[in-house]
């Protein structure tokens, strides 16, 4: 009988010996509905190496999946592309099980492991386009500083031209597949695009930087192999051009319109400016935070042009969602955005100031005056939202096409 928890080839040398987080629903505040994978690598080398672990309640079935290749004791090196937990959470328990020679990490890797787990052992730092000999087979090291964290790298596989890219390229999706061209083009474009709003969009400047050094040394790429989600082995020129796209946060007409209500009025205004916005030539998106989540609205701005953002005032302040979601969007540094900001109030209406000062420090470039309305909006006040709308239109499509 088969045992449980069996290690899935996917190169000539190598087995995915990660594990499938179904129930994954938070990723520290990026909502994940579709749960997410830890995937974790044994190459089956003269030198037996495992890429990276999982995250702690998984050590055991990762485990389970090496043993079903190789005696976990007989793995010579563990190379640890990323401190976060989610890849490194059991790393001293699988340490102290499989007892590896000899620990790798980047130099930033180093010391983020010794602040996490304050080891009583070495880890050896692997500088950027430093080579390791695993006897038949060879690896090489790529700092990728930032993504996600300073002590990122990815490793390559030379003779079975594998990509190990840590958290780039992948994203939180729980799948049984564990290839891209096995699963829906649309999912995957999705969930790509959802993790590279809310995790990676605010180093976007280095990601376009990262692509051009990869490209420049013209690996002889198979398979990109991440750390969360499928492994690309069909188009994988796809999800580099769609990297860069998303890097260059180019601006489209697309307009994002946020916004909470408190008694229906923020909600009257928000329709009436999409509609003058469509009038306008633009194609609004309105998403009310009702319904929608602070990773929604990450993932909305990342192909729009501006982001409009209307808010009641709730005790001389923001909607609590609302500052929650501004919080959230101003860490994640998107650029090149017009937008305005507007609600409804009953007696002091700070909230459309503040949204005004958040979007502003966000450097998105404000192109029509706030607009802030006493309770309930008059048919001549819906008029002023519409105006808004097409004022932001204008702006965008002079944005867009330079006239
Ligand atoms: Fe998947 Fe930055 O950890």
């Amino acid at each position: 009988m088969t045992a449980t928890f069996q290690a899935l080839p996917i190169s000539e040398h190598v087995y995915w010996v990660g594990a499938i987080d179904w129930n994954l629903r938070d990723f520290h505040g990026y909502a994940t509905p579709r749960g997410s994978t830890y995937n974790a690598f044994l190459i089956m080398a003269d030198r037996v190496t495992l890429i990276d672990t999982v995250k702690a309640p998984f050590k055991d079935e990762m485990l389970a999946r090496i043993a079903s290749v190789i005696d976990p004791a007989r793995i010579d090196y563990l190379i640890s592309n990323h401190a976060e937990m989610d890849h490194s959470g059991c790393l001293p328990d699988v340490i102290a099980a499989i007892k590896p020679d000899t620990v790798f990490a980047s130099p930033n890797g180093v010391t983020a492991l010794a602040n996490h787990f304050h080891l009583d052992r070495e880890i050896v730092a692997v500088k950027d386009g430093e080579a390791l000999d695993l006897g038949n087979l060879h690896l090489s090291f790529v700092e990728t500083r930032m993504l996600h964290w300073p002590d990122s790298m990815f490793t390559f596989l030379h003779e079975d031209g594998v990509l190990f890219s840590s958290d780039a390229f992948g994203m939180h999706l729980a799948t049984a597949e564990r290839f891209d061209d096995e699963i829906d083009p649309q999912i995957l474009e999705e969930e790509a695009g959802r993790y590279f709003a809310n995790i990676l969009l605010p180093y976007s400047a280095l990601i376009t930087k990262l692509l051009e050094k990869v490209g420049g040394m013209q690996l002889p790429l198979q398979l990109i192999a991440p750390d969360h989600g499928p492994l690309w082995r069909g188009d994988l020129a796809r999800i580099l051009r769609l990297y860069g796209e998303w890097a260059e946060q180019k601006p489209t007409k697309k307009a994002v319109i946020v916004y909470d209500t408190m008694w229906g009025s923020t909600e009257m205004m928000a329709r009436a400016i999409a509609d003058g916005l469509q009038a306008g030539g633009a194609t609004p998106r309105l998403l009310s935070l009702k319904s929608a989540n602070r990773s929604d609205i990450a993932h909305e701005i990342l192909d729009a042009g501006a982001l409009l953002v209307g808010s009641p005032t709730l005790n001389n302040n923001l909607f609590p969602t609302i500052a929650d979601v501004l919080t959230y969007l101003k860490g994640l540094r998107p650029r090149n955005l017009l937008g305005a900001a507007f609600g409804s109030f009953g007696w002091g209406g700070e909230a459309v100031g503040q949204i005004q000062e958040i979007l502003t420090a966000m450097k998105v470039e404000i192109v029509a005056e706030p607009l802030k309305l006493k309770y309930v909006p008059t048919p001549e006040d819906l008029t002023r939202c519409y105006d808004l709308g097409q004022t932001v239109a204008a702006a965008l499509y002079r944005t867009i096409t330079g006239l």
